[in-house]
């Protein structure tokens, strides 16, 4: 990055320099010539409208296209040099352009602004990046299907308030987190809808005095449709909230995701163990094997919400039209981005490697009397009102807790201490088995029903 003494694009009202901090203060280009190639993309749009609408000669418009694709290549192979005092990539780009083919690339900037320059740039490299997202997820999701299908039938303990509550299909559990994703993806799509609009041709606030044809460049650029207000479409930057709001969302999955890969590799649980390739050490205690990745992931949750609220404000109480304010949305929507697809990736990664100890699991799950709710479901169709098979159920709990054994452990005549109403078939009640295969409707943790789920997950993907 160079700091020459640029003549400044906007100067002609000027006669001192500009304060060479106040240079460093206002640029962008350090980080918005990631932004380059739909700039490009957006100018050459715009040039082939001008020629269109004979605002500028067919002649013109090739040169200057030529010009801009030269550059291209020039940023492609790092022989760009990018100057601090041209401020951003817009200016950057439009000055190189002057030097390579003169006065005629001084035309680019007709019936244009950088106003709705950036807003165009911006959501055309959202768009993309919406569309990578969503890959990502995919991928995700399909690593965490093809776990459910290997472990349709492993029975863990399904938790409430961290408690043992009631047995569980581990491939039931993984669905969940599809199932989460399956929305954020969904989120993703809609939000892509509002990304999706041609700025171009707003220009400053006002729109242009020149006959422009604002279709044909949305047309040229495969955006939808065209913004129907020009000062809302210069100074809105709502949709970008609303993918960092996605974003979000995303991580939050992620983030409570991570913990309970966390919680299963402890030596407490150890209902999972990862590949040594997808964990890291510890510099003084040689036996530690640590999550680190998805802690990180965890933790990385963080940014990301962090830049959503930091959008939100850089928004609040801005008046129409366009703000400098504005410049500020791009650094923390760059961050979530690489954030969010950094962490799925992750996850395509890792989940492949994870292998399960079906012992620990079932271990777990028969302790913490997780049939409870089964044998008081199984005196109810005795004849038992719900409430009173779950008192009798509560006493049958506290004397095998007494004596230190599991449900499934308790003799027939010991059942029937508490009711008359327990016949020797309720032993079937009482197995993890019988537990889960018989929750076997739509969204139950039945292994049959894992399976059905998969079936069309798979389709859905
Ligand atoms: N760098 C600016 C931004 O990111 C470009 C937009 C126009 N700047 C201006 N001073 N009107 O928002």
């Amino acid at each position: 990055m160079t700091s020459d003494k640029a003549k400044k694009l906007w100067g002609g009202r000027f006669t001192a320099p500009t304060d060479e901090f106040v240079e460093q203060f206002t640029e962008s280009v350090s980080y918005d010539k990631r932004l380059a190639h739909y700039d490009i993309a957006g100018s050459i749009a715009h040039v082939k409208m001008l020629a269109k609408t004979k605002i500028i000669s067919k002649k013109e418009c090739d040169e200057i296209i030529a010009g801009l694709k030269q550059i291209e290549e020039e940023i492609a192979s790092n022989q760009f040099k990018w100057s601090t005092a041209l401020e951003d990539v817009h200016m950057n780009i439009e000055s190189v352009l002057v030097e390579h083919i003169g006065e005629v690339g001084k035309k680019l900037h007709t019936a244009r602004s950088r106003n709705d320059q950036i807003a165009t740039d911006i959501r055309l490299y959202l768009r993309d990046e919406i569309d990578d997202v969503v890959l990502k997820i995919n991928e995700v999701m399909t690593a965490l299907i093809t776990l459910a299908d290997e472990h349709y039938d492993t029975i863990m303990p399904g938790l409430t308030h961290m408690q043992s509550a009631q047995p569980i299909t581990f491939g039931h559990h993984l669905l969940a987190w599809v199932e989460m994703l399956l929305r954020d993806r969904s989120r993703l799509a809609d939000c892509r809808v509002r990304v999706n609009v041609s700025p171009l041709g707003s220009a400053a606030l006002a729109g242009t005095t020149f006959s422009i044809d604002r279709n044909y460049v949305a047309k040229i650029l495969g955006f939808d449709e065209v913004t129907q207000n020009s000062l809302d479409a210069v100074s809105d930057r709502d949709f970008i909230v609303e993918f960092l709001a996605s974003a979000s969302l995303i991580m939050m999955h992620l983030s409570r995701f991570s913990e309970e890969i966390v919680l299963w590799m402890s030596q407490a649980n150890q209902f999972i163990n990862l590949d040594d390739a997808w964990c890291t050490g510890s510099s003084i205690m040689p036996q530690k094997k640590n999550p680190d990745i998805p802690e990180l992931v965890r933790g990385k949750t963080g940014r990301v919400y962090g830049n959503l609220l930091a959008l939100l404000t850089i928004m609040k109480a801005q008046p129409l039209a366009y703000n400098r304010d504005n410049q500020e949305d791009k650094a923390g929507l760059f961050d979530a981005v690489d954030t969010v697809k950094m962490c799925l990736t992750v996850y395509a990664g890792l989940i492949p490697t994870i292998t399960v100890r079906h012992e620990s699991m079932l271990e777990a799950a028969e302790e913490g009397y997780t049939t409870a709710t089964d044998l008081a479901d199984y005196l109810v169709v005795q004849g038992l009102a719900f409430r009173d098979a779950h008192a009798v159920v509560g006493k049958v709990v506290q004397y095998a807790i007494k004596n230190n054994k599991l449900l499934s452990a308790l003799s027939l005549s010991e059942l029937q201490q508490y009711s008359e109403l327990i016949k020797d078939d309720v032993f079937a009640v009482l197995k993890l088995e019988g537990s889960v295969s018989t929750r076997n409707h739509v969204g139950g943790t039945a292994p049959a029903q894992v399976k059905t789920q998969i079936a069309r997950l798979k389709k859905q993907i």
